[in-house]
């Protein structure tokens, strides 16, 4: 495991910082929970807002990620507590730590900074090294399992549907035909062999190629609809907060369902006369759809240009199982 360098952590800006702190209403004596904590900027600043009294529980899968954010929330002493593990577990975790209600989780998805730019991780198109892309350094699954063991066809359907890759098929059958593939650059290879070396747009030919197999990888999408569930699960009485930043559209979709979902009164079929479903509004959403980056913070910080944030808040009842 390698540490991040000097000065990287606080060189590190956290997406859409002043409304993730808007949106969880961060008050002194509150007690949080960061499910992605990653290098600890939000972490850092949602403990400053809360002092004098409050507390926060930062999860991340990553260890790396864990040693940043260590090192960043040590002048909190006991009130930064960190704990390695997957979110979807976030209930366990929790409870593990004492948490049985808190007043605001927050959800920052997708990947870190320091995993795109620490090295031998294989998350980047821009240097030439194995092909892993594990958040999770213990888990079993690996980009060079992916690439050389699914079949063309669950490649190409990944690449298409977590990669938005409208050459997904032609990118499959590139990589099909060179394996075994065992570093990034020859996966860039495959990439532009398909497509050509031409960026489209502002972005890289095989950036989609990569998150797709980021996502395949981590099982980014599988686990995040039981993930919001569980988080709402510890939301404590009215006006505690759920706070989300996504990604990618899929991902945004799920939050913004979900958060739909649990602020519906009725989920009854349109034109159902009387309601049949009992079901019950758990939550209320803050604000009118996502908010995005302004174009001060995306001059800042390219890679915020697709962060889409939603919060909801706590009705003080839980949701119906
Ligand atoms: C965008 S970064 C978070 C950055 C953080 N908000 C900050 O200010 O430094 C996302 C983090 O979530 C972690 N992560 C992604 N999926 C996870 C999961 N299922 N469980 C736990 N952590 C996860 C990643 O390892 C990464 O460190």
């Amino acid at each position: 495991m390698t540490v991040p360098p000097a000065g990287y952590t606080a060189r590190h800006e956290p997406v859409l910082l002043a409304e993730v702190l808007r949106g969880l209403a961060v008050r002194p004596g509150g007690s949080y929970i960061d499910a992605t904590v990653g290098l600890g900027g939000h972490a850092e600043a949602i403990l400053e807002a809360a002092q004098p009294g409050g507390r926060l529980l930062g999860i991340d899968r990553d260890g790396e990620a864990l040693c940043a954010a260590r090192e960043r929330l040590a002048r909190f002493g006991d009130a930064a507590v960190l704990a390695r593990g997957v979110f979807w577990d976030i209930a366990n975790i929790a409870a593990a730590h004492g948490l049985q209600r808190v007043d605001g989780v927050l959800f920052d998805l997708g990947v870190s900074s320091l995993q795109l730019d620490a090295p031998g991780r294989g998350f980047s198109f821009q240097r030439d090294e194995p092909l892993d892309m594990r958040m999770d350094d213990r888990a079993a699954l690996t980009a060079a399992q992916v690439v050389n063991e699914y079949d063309k066809t669950s490649l190409a359907d990944a690449i298409w549907r977590f990669g938005e890759e409208r050459h997904s098929r032609r990118i499959a059958r590139a990589i099909v035909a060179r394996r075994p593939l065992h570093t990034t650059g020859e996966l860039v290879s495959a990439v532009e062999q398909a497509v050509g070396r031409r960026p489209e747009g502002p972005i890289h030919p095989a950036t989609r190629t990569f998150q797709a197999l980021r996502i395949v990888v981590n099982q980014e999408l599988d686990f995040l609809a039981d993930a919001l569930s569980a988080a709402h699960g510890l939301l404590a009485g009215a006006g505690a907060r759920l706070v989300v930043i996504a990604f990618h559209s899929l991902e945004d979709r799920m939050v913004k369902e979900y958060m739909r979902r649990e602020s519906s009164a009725c989920l009854c079929p349109p034109r159902t006369p009387v309601c049949i479903c009992g079901h019950v509004a758990s939550l209320r959403r803050v604000g009118h759809g996502a908010t995005k980056p302004g174009d001060a913070e995306l001059a800042r910080n390219p890679r915020a240009r697709s962060a889409r944030l939603r919060v909801a808040e706590s009705l003080g009842r839980l949701a119906a199982a």
